[in-house]
């Protein structure tokens, strides 16, 4: 819906042009995409049209979610716990991000494709950029940061620099070990107020849409009516413009630790312990 096959059809609309010209149409196109895309967003939660969004690390699940209709594809630095085993989201570098997002992509032909900035890589509107570049050149669509009025310069540079950007305010992981812990956001007035005013800052800065992650189910919906672009929920309630999960925690994968709001849909933890048994046995005792 968002991605190549826009791409491919507005590239086969510029035939008939010199290699030279064919190749700057080409790169034109490239640039149009995201603005044409991301306008999406805004018209869909004009018409109601809930957004759907999952985490993909790998070639197999992005083709996989791409494949099922998902409309965005979060390589998210959800990464580092639920692929490479580290306690939370703190220690996962940039060279991580860049292989997964490049494995990602190769499998993503229609979702938008966001890409998670881990932390301190986005500490000045400088580093801010480079980091999305980078994150662009190795085929993600759209990137994503965490905090609101506190990264507004990072964002609008992001955004002024042409790279379609994603929010995410609310629990905010990469601040965990600051935090104590994931703790629910909005709980008085004062944390409800501040969100709001995050929410607005992210807008105004550029942003196309904005995680809510775990903030109460009535702010979620008061913030939702605030803002003219998409919020997408994890563990926010039922009121947000669209929906995200870390796919493992919708599959089942992940078993030794799942979200309360989370209700898998599989138990694909279960199945790969049921066929290794299985070949372990058969094995043995042929
Ligand atoms: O890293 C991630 O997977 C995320 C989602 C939880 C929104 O940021």
């Amino acid at each position: 819906m968002f991605g190549k096959q826009f791409r491919f059809t507005k590239v086969l609309e510029c035939g008939g042009v010199s290699p030279l010209s064919a190749t700057a149409c080409v790169l034109k196109l490239a640039d149009d995409l995201p603005t044409r895309s991301m306008k999406d967003f805004r018209q869909r939660k004009q018409r109601g049209e809930k957004i759907t969004a999952l985490t993909a690390y790998d070639y197999p699940t992005a083709r996989l979610l791409d494949e099922s209709g998902i409309d965005i594809i979060l390589v998210g630095d959800s990464l580092g716990m639920v692929v490479l085993g580290y306690q939370d989201t703190t220690g996962v570098t940039m060279e991580e991000m860049l292989h997964h997002t490049r494995a990602a992509a190769r499998g993503v032909k229609r979702a938008l494709l966001v890409a998670d900035m881990p932390i301190h890589t986005y500490d000045t509107p400088e580093q801010a950029v480079e980091t999305a570049r980078k994150f662009i050149d190795v085929g993600a669509q759209a990137v994503k940061l965490e905090g609101g009025v506190s990264h507004v310069e990072q964002i609008e540079a992001i955004t002024k620099a042409g790279i379609p950007f994603m929010g995410h305010i609310g629990m905010l992981p990469q601040s965990v070990r600051e935090e104590g812990g994931y703790r629910i956001k909005g709980r008085n007035q004062s944390e409800a107020e501040a969100l709001i005013a995050d929410a607005r800052a992210v807008e105004k800065a550029g942003a196309f849409s904005i995680v809510l992650e775990i903030v109460v189910t009535e702010i979620a919906k008061q913030i939702t009516k605030a803002i003219d672009i998409p919020t997408i929920g994890i563990g926010s309630g039922k009121h947000c413009d669209g929906q995200i999960l870390v796919t493992h925690d919708l599959i089942g994968l992940f078993p030794w630790f799942t979200p309360k709001f989370v209700s898998p849909e599989a138990r694909v933890a279960d199945e790969i312990r049921r066929a290794a048994t299985a070949f372990i046995e058969q094995t043995r005792n042929s």
